[in-house]
Order: structure tokens, then C-alpha cells, then sequence
């Protein structure tokens, strides 16, 4: 994905000169925003017509384009609406700008200037700016990697102006680009890992990128080979790279952000957030074909996401070091592919997993419980303030969650809570869904310690139920994102094929974190 560059200036909109002004506007209010109402002067009332004649009435996501005939310096306003004004959400701002952004490529322009809209019910001009770059960069999102004739394409998009005339806000927005360019080409990367096909986005290709963001300030990685992990036990994660030609690695990378004073050369008061470190797990399949368990043919190329939980801790590790978070962060991805084969495992087999617990294997194809079950024993060893999982779980979460959320699980309420109102602000909703231990029934085995499917019904719920078994007594939430990771249409500023539905989410949780 190229780089959008976004500038935040002081000044008058309508004396920009820009290819084209965006410009908000809220369903059926009479009198324009402050920022349009000026222009709207300057161009002779040609905006006020759009909506007298209901043209444009603001309804959300609704645009409406009009070229200025050189009555000011900006050459084209777009308008973009926002829906009524008391349902009006921050979401709304990111799928406005969003659809805004895909409009202005549609014009062949390659940049816009905007102003914030008027303030929204309990959002922050902080907030608005972040939620407006992350739609803006978002919704121009494409994948063109591939494609050897790009003539035929718009033009991505290349720069943002945002403007304002009051200098008191300008820090503040200011902050608010920021967070949102980092949260937003986090989220574009793990799109881009995850359109990669899985001829190119191997176990090593990920361990590649790792060492890539490793030479951030204050990151490091370690990257475990086939025989580290033989000589650590890890013998679930192992059972399922057997099936692979893919060398499997296990990928750790440690973040270590000074606390806010300390950097000053003083100690920090969140010096005790270096003793104990959030760790995040992402399951990361390069490819699932089921294994022996072979999945049916239908849509198994969309199995080249099923590392989408990696690439999320990949991106969101990058988003903290870039962001300096006084945080110690550590993200750890079990990557392989899940392979039929010679030496593959089978229905039957009996994995002993680093935890010590053995594993009837019933179905090769819950292989990311496996993967998983190591990863987050490992993550254990931290002695972790909590352990957050990110996995394109199961089929399961799809059928009860469908598109618009995301499944949580967890054995802590305070981190629930902290988890979903970081969802709540990303727009990256979760649900919280059961984690009973009457559900543990469905995954015993007759003869190993548990077996890795829970049989019909609930699925969702015993998946993560078995990952549980691996947390030990630390605080751990498990966000199954099957329901989300992969999109069947294009929306404002969620991308068709893979969304990285998830990352907002996390680096959301890690800013509420650091800030607390
Ligand atoms: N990666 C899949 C889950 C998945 C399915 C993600 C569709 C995204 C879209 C996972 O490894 C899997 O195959 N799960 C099985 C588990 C079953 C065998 C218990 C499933 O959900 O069918
Ligand atoms: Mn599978
Ligand atoms: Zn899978």
C-alpha cells in the first residue's frame, strides 16, 4: 500500500487551494456547518442549492461533487454526508471519510483538504481526527500488488490536509492524526499480509517481517526454528507444521516502551508496567487446508487469512513502537502452514502440548487451538499483566456472529470491560459470548487428557474453552475474529476480501492502557 501523507494546518478552508475540499454536511439540518457555510458564501450559495433542491441531504455516506469555476482556489467540493445529527456516531465520521476518499480517487484527484466536523456527542476533536484518517486512509485502501497493467486504476491517493482555524485545536488534532495514521496503516499492513497468497506469505516470509520491525526503536525478535521448539516440547504446535514443506517458525517480538517520565531522564510513575508485560498471541496459518481433515475446495483460498491473528500482532506491536507506548509489549505468533501430507498428522494421534496436557487430535482441521494451546503456554512464562489472542478461530463464530462482530472470551471482568470499550471506540465491536466450564463435557477424550473438537453445537464456545486450559491463573481474553477477518463487499472503509478487522482494536487497547 503506498504512503498517504497527512498535513494538519492552521488557515481558512475556503482559502484552500486543493484539488478538492470535503466538505460534511448532517441529514436534514437547514443551516450548513461552520467550515461549508464559508465556502458556500465564496462560491455564491452553490452548496445551499444542492440541498434546497434535495440533490444532497446529508443522508449518511451520500456525496454529491460540484466544481468551483475558479470562484476560490480549491477546484472541486465534495459533500459528504453524515446522517442525522443525533445518531451520529464517530463510526459514521470514518465511513464519511471513507466514502470520501474512494470519491476523490474515482476524480482522479490524489489529495483533499478537510476540516473536523461540528463536535460530535461525546467525542473529542482527538477522536474525530483519528477516526477521519483512519477512514480517509482506510477507504482508499487497494491491493495491487499483482497486477502487472495498473493503467486502467485510479491513482491512489497520496495527501490529506486537514484544516483548521482555530490554533487551541491544533494539538489536539494534531495528536489525533497521529493515532490514527498509525492505526490505520497498521490495519493496511495486515491487509497486506493477508491478500499476499500463501505461496508468498510463508511461516518465513512472516519471520521476515518480524526482523523487518524488529528494527524499530525499543524492538526485538526471536525467531524459534523446528528444533527449538522440539527441544522446548512444543509438540502441538510441531503436530500440526508436520504436514508442511513450510519450515514453521515461532516468532516473539518484545517491545520495550520507556515509561513517559523516564524518557525525560526521570523516573516514571509507570515504571511498574515494565515488570509485567501484555503479551498478544496471534494464530498465524499461512494457509489451512485442513490437513488431513481436508476442508472442501469452496473458498479455501480465503484460507491464505487464516494468519490474519499474526498479522494483527505484527501491526500492533509496529503501531506501539512507532507510537513510543510506555508500555512492554510482547507479541508472539506460532506460524505454519496446516498441510495433508506423508508425515501429517492424523485423526487419532496424540499430541503432548508445552504444557505438559496431551491432546487427542479428532479433527486436524481445529488445528489453530493446537498452535495456540503452545503459544499461549508460552506466553505464560512471562508472568503476564494479561494475555490477549487474536484467531480466525472457527467456521462457528461466522454462523453466530456473522459480519459486524467480533467473539470474546475471558477470565477477567476489568480486562472484558477495557476490551470492549476499546472495540466500542475502534468501531471494531466485540461480543462477549460464554466461557462456562459445563461445556468442557464436549471436549473430553477416552483416551488423552482432552481432544481438540467440542462435536456439534457451540463450537465457538469450545474452542476457546479448550485454549483456556493453557492460560494458567493469568488474565487472558481469547477474540475469535472468523465473523469479521474477511469481507464478501467492499464497504466505506472496510476493504472486500481481507479487513484486518481486529488491529484498531488492539492498539485502541493498548492507548486506554497506557493512558491509564
Ligand atoms: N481457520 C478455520 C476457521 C475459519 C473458517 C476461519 C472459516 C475463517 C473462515 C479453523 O482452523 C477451522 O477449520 N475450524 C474448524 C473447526 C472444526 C473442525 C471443529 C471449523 O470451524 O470448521
Ligand atoms: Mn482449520
Ligand atoms: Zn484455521
Amino acid at each position: 500500500m503506498t504512503k498517504i501523507d497527512v498535513t494538519v494546518k492552521q488557515g481558512r478552508i475556503e482559502a484552500e487551494r486543493a484539488e478538492v475540499l470535503v466538505l460534511s454536511h448532517y441529514e436534514g439540518e437547514s443551516a450548513l456547518e461552520a467550515q461549508a457555510a464559508k465556502v458556500d458564501q465564496a462560491l455564491g450559495g452553490a452548496l445551499r442549492g444542492l440541498l434546497t433542491s434535495r440533490e444532497f441531504q446529508g443522508k449518511r455516506n451520500q456525496t454529491a461533487l460540484l466544481h468551483t469555476q475558479g470562484k476560490i482556489p480549491a477546484k472541486r467540493v465534495l459533500f459528504v454526508g453524515l446522517g442525522k445529527k443525533k445518531e451520529a456516531r464517530l463510526d459514521q465520521v470514518r465511513q464519511a471519510l471513507g466514502t470520501a476518499a474512494k470519491r476523490v480517487c474515482q476524480a482522479g484527484a490524489r489529495s483533499f483538504s478537510t476540516s473536523l466536523p461540528g463536535p460530535l456527542p461525546q467525542a473529542s476533536a482527538i477522536e474525530t481526527a483519528q477516526a477521519m484518517i483512519e477512514g480517509a486512509i482506510l477507504g482508499s485502501y487497494r491491493f495491487t500488488e499483482y497486477r502487472s497493467n495498473n493503467s486502467e486504476e485510479p491513482k491512489p491517493l497520496g495527501h490529506i490536509t486537514v484544516v483548521e482555524p482555530q490554533s487551541g485545536k491544533l494539538k489536539d488534532i494534531q495528536k489525533g492524526v497521529r493515532q490514527g495514521r498509525a492505526s490505520a496503516e497498521a490495519t493496511a499492513y495486515v491487509r497486506d499480509l493477508c491478500n499476499h497468497p500463501a505461496n508468498v506469505m510463508t511461516p518465513s516470509r512472516i519471520a521476515a517481517e518480524a526482523k523487518q520491525i524488529a528494527k524499530e526503536r525499543g524492538v526485538r525478535v526471536k525467531i524459534l526454528e523446528r528444533r527449538d521448539a522440539e527441544r522446548l516440547g512444543m509438540g502441538a504446535f510441531l503436530g500440526v507444521a508436520r504436514g508442511s514443506h513450510e519450515p514453521p517458525k515461532f516468532i516473539i517480538l518484545e517491545y520495550m516502551g520507556k515509561a513517559r517520565g523516564e524518557r525525560r531522564g526521570a523516573r516514571g510513575k509507570n515504571d511498574e508496567k515494565h515488570a509485567k508485560p501484555i503479551v498478544i498471541v496471534g494464530k498465524t496459518i499461512t494457509f489451512d487446508t485442513g490437513g488431513i481433515s481436508l476442508k472442501p475446495a469452496e473458498n479455501m483460498e480465503q484460507m491464505k487469512a487464516d494468519m490474519t491473528g499474526g498479522a494483527e500482532v505484527l501491526a500492533t506491536v509496529r503501531a506501539a513502537a512507532r507510537l513510543r507506548l510506555p508500555l512492554h509489549l510482547i507479541g508472539i505468533l506460532p506460524a505454519t502452514e496446516n498441510m495433508p501430507g506423508g508425515r501429517a498428522i492424523k485423526p487419532g494421534d496424540i499430541l503432548t502440548t508445552l504444557a505438559g496436557k496431551t491432546v487427542e487430535v479428532q479433527n486436524t482441521d481445529a488445528e489453530g487451538r493446537l498452535i495456540l494451546a503452545d503459544g499461549l503456554a508460552y506466553a505464560t512464562r512471562y508472568k503476564p499483566a494479561v494475555i490477549l489472542d487474536v484467531a480466525t478461530l472457527t467456521g462457528a463464530c461466522m454462523v453466530a456472529l456473522g459480519q459486524f462482530a467480533v467473539g470474546m472470551f475471558g477470565n477477567d471482568e476489568a480486562v472484558k470491560r477495557r476490551v470492549q470499550q476499546a472495540g466500542l471506540k475502534a468501531g471494531e465491536r466485540v461480543w462477549e459470548m460464554p466461557l462456562w466450564e459445563e461445556y468442557f463435557e464436549q471436549l473430553r477424550s477416552d483416551v488423552a487428557d482432552m481432544r481438540n473438537i467440542g462435536g456439534r453445537g457451540g463450537g465457538m464456545i469450545t474452542a476457546a474453552l479448550f485454549l483456556s486450559k493453557f492460560v494458567g491463573d493469568c488474565p487472558w481474553i481469547h477474540l475469535d475474529i472468523a465473523s469479521t477477518d474477511w469481507s464478501e463487499r467492499e464497504r466505506a472503509y472496510i476493504s472486500k476480501g481481507p479487513t484486518g478487522i481486529g488491529t484498531r482494536l488492539l492498539i485502541q487497547y493498548l492507548l486506554s492502557e497506557a493512558e491509564r
